[in-house]
């Protein structure tokens, strides 16, 4: 067994993988953020040793907690923010490690990984249990957990209470509700008890039935300009930034313009402070359907099942496990095994 240094800091016993008496563990290198290397472990070691890190690894301990007033900051810059869902631990920690700024725990989660039509009947409990387990997994991204649907819109006093349940029992940093005009009251509210407040405008998932569809949005210059007014109106109340979905390039350029808060769109053009997608759409895990403005960066759902056929045929044919997954008895109690089951 050989131990290996993860570039979070923690060290594992792991099974190594051989070749030819080499005990081999991939570190690929590959450009991180803003052009820093970063190495994912397990490091190559040797049997018995603990790796360093690489020198040059970005690693997440080394990197500071992410916090609204950076997100402000890094829009003043002019540096594109990056955002992307996780719904558990390995994918919170693979985020957090890859460098992204902010993790959304998304109620898209509903669709993705609990396979409901759509996100309407997703929980504040279930939000709850997958907040916990990507609070788990990230340490430096700013952590947003998304109210779901009708825990924010029957009263503002349950709407408070739930927005600081994602805090107090979930350890988000803020939270997220999708609306306009409608919810600055309950937004303002939220904001005075000291919880952040991302606003989410344009194509609202929770409002499918009343849009028709998961349609783009605002494309008439008077839908537009109710958009504009919203989105004026919710970095007024306090909102520390605005998601922008499915609506036209040029209106997210301009709303982007107007605001002071950073704007993050997801098929809303190039022109946002950051861009968001839904992981399991940037991974190719959600074969359902894959919305026109998510790019496939990975097949891992043809990955999986070729896996899986493999692990089939190998359980099948007897091939696995091998001797190398096995565990072995010394001889001596094993021929002792022998002479108990004699008596
Ligand atoms: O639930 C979600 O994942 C979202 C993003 C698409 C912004 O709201």
């Amino acid at each position: 067994m050989a131990f290996v240094l993860w570039n979070n800091g923690e060290s594992r016993a792991y099974p190594p993988e051989r070749h030819g008496g080499t005990i081999i563990f991939s570190s690929e290198a590959r450009p991180g953020p803003r052009g820093a290397s970063v190495r994912n472990g397990p490091y190559l070691l040797t049997e018995g040793t603990l790796s360093t890190l690489s020198p040059d690894a970005h690693s997440t301990s080394e990197r500071k907690k992410i916090t609204i007033l950076a997100l402000r900051q890094m829009k003043a810059r002019g540096e594109r923010i990056s955002m992307l869902t996780a719904y558990d631990y390995p994918t919170a920690q693979a985020v957090d490690q890859a460098g992204l700024e902010v993790i959304l725990v998304g109620d898209s989660l509903g669709m993705v990984v609990l396979g409901y039509e759509n996100t309407l009947p997703v929980t504040m409990d279930e939000m709850l249990h997958h907040c916990r387990a990507v609070r788990r997994g990230a340490h430096a991204a700013l952590l947003v957990g998304d109210m779901p649907f009708l825990s924010y819109q029957v009263s503002d006093e349950e709407a408070l209470r739930n927005a600081g349940r994602f805090l107090q029992e979930a350890g988000m940093d803020a939270v997220k509700l999708e609306g306009g005009g409608k919810r600055s009251e309950t937004i303002q509210r939220i904001v005075a008890a000291g919880i952040p407040v991302m606003g989410h405008l344009g194509l609202t998932p929770q409002s499918v039935h009343q849009l028709g569809g998961f349609r783009p949005q605002a494309r008439t210059a008077a839908a537009a300009r109710r958009l504009v007014e919203d989105a004026r109106l919710l970095e007024q109340v306090g909102c520390f930034s605005l998601v922008l979905e499915s609506v036209p390039r040029q209106l997210a350029a301009l709303i982007t313009r107007q605001l002071s808060i950073p704007t993050l769109g997801i098929g809303a053009g190039a022109e946002c402070d950051g861009q968001v997608l839904v992981v399991h759409d940037l991974l190719g895990l959600f074969e359902r359907f894959t919305p026109r403005f998510a790019k496939q960066y990975a097949g891992l759902h043809a990955e999986m099942q070729r896996a899986f056929g493999e692990y089939l045929a190998e359980v099948r044919e007897g091939t696995f496990p091998g001797p190398e997954h096995a565990i072995d008895m010394a001889d001596d109690e094993w021929a002792a095994l022998q002479d108990l089951l004699r008596e």
